[in-house]
């Protein structure tokens, strides 16, 4: 740990002569960032690229590494800071926390109704999505965040504010200044984004960890973690829905106040709506039943709230719960179906995954066939059987999950699962480690790691080769054409063409793909490497430190472990990776092939500077997030409306409203084969 750190926690240090100048820079840099990370994580419209973000960090990080004086505690580089604890302190609430009545029908909702209009006449509600995560208080002073807390029994709980300030989303120090808001509270809540759930759950399965049952869990785990770095990896988010009582007389309702949190810097929860009656309730909770799905986060019902202070006081609480607000919950999907099978995967690292494959079942908009069951220990504990009938649900409304076995249509006969002791893919020996709850195959070139790990390196994160699906690895591999990831670099089309269901015209876009391939930036190439440890946020850490291949190669462990968000494991696994001839071979091939080796976005050309670019509809070549990485690093940037102020709008397939507006501005419009000339791009 840097001494700048360790000195930070205290507060802010005591100025001194002769650091004036980096002081009033270190200054402007901070509220620069502040303003970016604002515009970047509660507005959703970054206007700098995440290289141009690094730089501004790097710069800040540079200077107040030389001048430790001029660091502050609310610096952007001071997110975790400190030694992990050895445990949380308690903390009394000023206002309870409370909890609210749950209702499951629109029946419920209506006598609610009823109730609140034997004291308000014409009540007017927030209905406001309600966020399945953990709830957090968050305390400001002096306009800084000074204290996070979690619920625990309503009056007191952990004091967590180290976890809390790794949350990106939450502001260290307030945007705007207001008196009325130099002192205050809000509560929201934390959750981990259904992506990162998915991602940490896969990460987890592959090291032989024990997965987390869903993203609410993940985020209660994560905040229980005394290590803050350990937290900020996990990639927790928050979203704000309260102030337990208005810092300011002349905001009188929370609609009002809502607006104030969002300007300050605070992410409150979106498609919150004022809304009068209890019908237009209805309808908005029917409409997100199953909008929701589509959200980065889970949302487990909608909290209809009286939005006029003045309302709530007159109706008041119950010991347990407020009287002027209500949670109505939406009906948990579920279904059961027969497993019929119990197969064993072997993935990447070799870790062997019980996988059950199921009677077909349609839950949550899509049919499923397959769950995992992610180790024998949890095969054990819910004594899943093949022939069993099985609840499941999908986790993060992404991974199908066996919740329990339905006993009572249980069959006789059936018999508990028993792990194999050869791998199912090349017989060698299944072993587990004493520590690890996962078997794994002993052979390094069992024959599905190797495929594991060209999917991995194939994949969206990493390289994106498009076309490199599992049944032409599956070929490639069983065929012994390629037995590693630099072989790929070697394909040509006539090869490729031979293979099963690839026609020439697929093996000439494969092969195009490959060569595309080779421009990723090389923060893709290390995460795609598969170096274990290494995901694609230390990947790109690392790069932002040594910047080139050879660099991290030749640093020392504990330089590695010395750059804050890594740590001693990721150095380690580094060191062995490098310590294996075959792996450095590997590398050498890559650069030879002609993959980046280095960061080169440094001083990359940038035409398409000061161009406000939104995307609508879908593109083929590129999701979402590429074009918009795309656009940033060549200058441009990217809002999510169009406005007069708008450059273009890029129109993919079924592009909605924002092209009609576009059209009626008479804002340039984009096709994707246009834009795709304007980027100078051939594929
Ligand atoms: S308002 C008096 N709004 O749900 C409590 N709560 O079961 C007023 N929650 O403890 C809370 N999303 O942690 C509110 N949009 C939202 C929410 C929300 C999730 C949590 C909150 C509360 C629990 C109540």
């Amino acid at each position: 740990m840097p001494a700048s750190r360790t000195k930070a926690r205290g507060g802010p240090s005591p100025s001194r002569g002769g650091s004036g100048r980096y002081r009033k820079e270190a200054e402007r840099l901070r509220s620069k960032i502040n303003e970016h990370n604002y515009r970047y994580y509660v507005l959703a419209q970054p206007e700098i690229s995440d290289y141009e973000y690094d730089q501004l960090l790097r710069r800040l990080q540079q200077l107040e590494e030389q001048h430790p004086e001029i660091v502050t505690r609310d610096s952007p580089t001071q997110r975790v800071g400190g030694e992990p604890l050895r445990e949380f302190e308690s903390v009394a609430h000023k206002a309870p926390m409370l909890s609210l009545d749950n209702t499951y029908s629109y029946d419920e909702l209506r006598e609610f109704d009823a109730r609140i209009r034997k004291t308000v006449q014409q009540p007017v509600y927030l209905a406001e999505l309600k966020i399945d995560g953990v709830a957090v208080s968050l305390t400001y002073e002096g306009h800084r965040l000074v204290q996070g807390a979690t619920r625990g029994d309503g009056v007191r709980g952990d004091d967590i504010t180290l976890n809390i300030r790794t949350v990106k989303s939450i502001p260290l120090i307030l945007r705007k200044k207001p008196k009325a808001f130099s002192r205050f509270e809000v509560r929201g809540e934390v959750y981990l984004p259904r992506a990162r759930f998915a991602a940490i759950n896969h990460e987890r399965e592959e090291e032989g960890l024990p997965v987390f049952a869903n993203p609410r869990n993940a985020a209660a785990g994560t905040l229980k973690l005394l290590d803050p770095a350990m937290v900020q990896k996990r990639g927790l988010d928050c979203l704000i829905h309260t102030v337990p009582r208005s810092p300011d007389a002349r905001l009188g309702t929370d609609w009002d106040i809502l607006r104030v949190l969002t300007e300050l810097g605070f992410r409150t929860v979106p498609e919150t709506r004022r809304l009068d009656g209890i019908d237009a309730v209805i309808d908005h909770c029917e409409k997100w039943a199953s909008r929701r799905r589509d959200l980065g986060f889970d949302v487990d019902g909608m909290v209809v709230k009286l939005d006029r202070f003045a309302d709530r006081d007159e109706l008041g609480m119950t010991a347990k719960s407020p009287r002027w607000a209500v949670a109505y919950k939406y009906p948990p999907e579920q279904a059961e179906t027969v497993v019929r099978q119990i197969k064993v995967n072997v993935g990447r690292t070799g870790t062997a995954t019980p996988v059950a494959e199921m009677d077909p079942v349609f839950i949550s908009g899509t049919t499923v066939t397959h769950a995992s069951l992610h180790n024998i220990d949890e095969i054990g504990r819910k004594d899943i059987r093949r022939g069993d009938t099985v609840l499941i649900h999908k986790a993060g409304e992404i991974i199908p999950q066996v919740l329990k076995v339905v006993k009572k249509k249980r069959k006789r006969g059936t018999r508990r699962f028993k792990m194999p002791s050869e791998c199912p893919v090349c017989g060698a020996r299944l072993f587990r480690e004493a520590d690890e709850v996962a078997w794994r195959c002993v052979n390094a070139s069992c024959p599905a790691m190797v495929k594991g790990r060209l999917l991995h390196f194939a994949g969206r994160g990493a390289l994106d080769i498009e076309g490199l699906g599992e049944k032409l690895v599956d070929q490639l591999v069983d065929q012994g054409i390629v037995t590693n990831l630099a072989d790929l670099y070697a394909l040509t089309a006539e090869q490729l063409s031979a293979l099963d269901r690839m026609g020439q015209k697929s093996a000439e876009n494969l092969v195009a793909a490959l060569e595309a391939s080779k421009q990723r930036p090389f923060h893709r190439l290390l995460y795609g490497l598969g170096i274990r440890h290494v995901g694609s946020h230390v990947a790109r850490v690392l790069v932002q430190r040594f910047g080139s291949m050879d660099k991290i190669r030749s640093a020392d462990p504990d330089e590695v472990a010395a750059v804050p968000g890594i740590g001693s494991a990721v150095a380690e696994s580094v060191r062995n990776f490098f310590a294996d001839r075959e792996n450095v071979e590997l590398v050498e091939r890559l650069a030879a092939s002609g993959l980046q080796m280095e960061d080169k976005s440094a001083g990359g050309p940038k035409p398409l500077l000061g161009k406000k670019f939104v995307l609508t509809g879908a593109l083929k070549a590129w999701t979402r997030e590429q074009a918009s990485e795309l656009i940033l690093s060549l200058g441009g940037t990217v809002s999510s409306s169009v406005s007069k102020k708008t450059d273009y709008v890029v129109a993919g397939e079924a592009a909605g409203s924002k092209l009609d507006r576009a059209k009626s501005l008479g804002v340039k419009v984009l096709s994707e084969a246009e834009f795709r000339a304007l980027v100078g791009q051939r594929v």
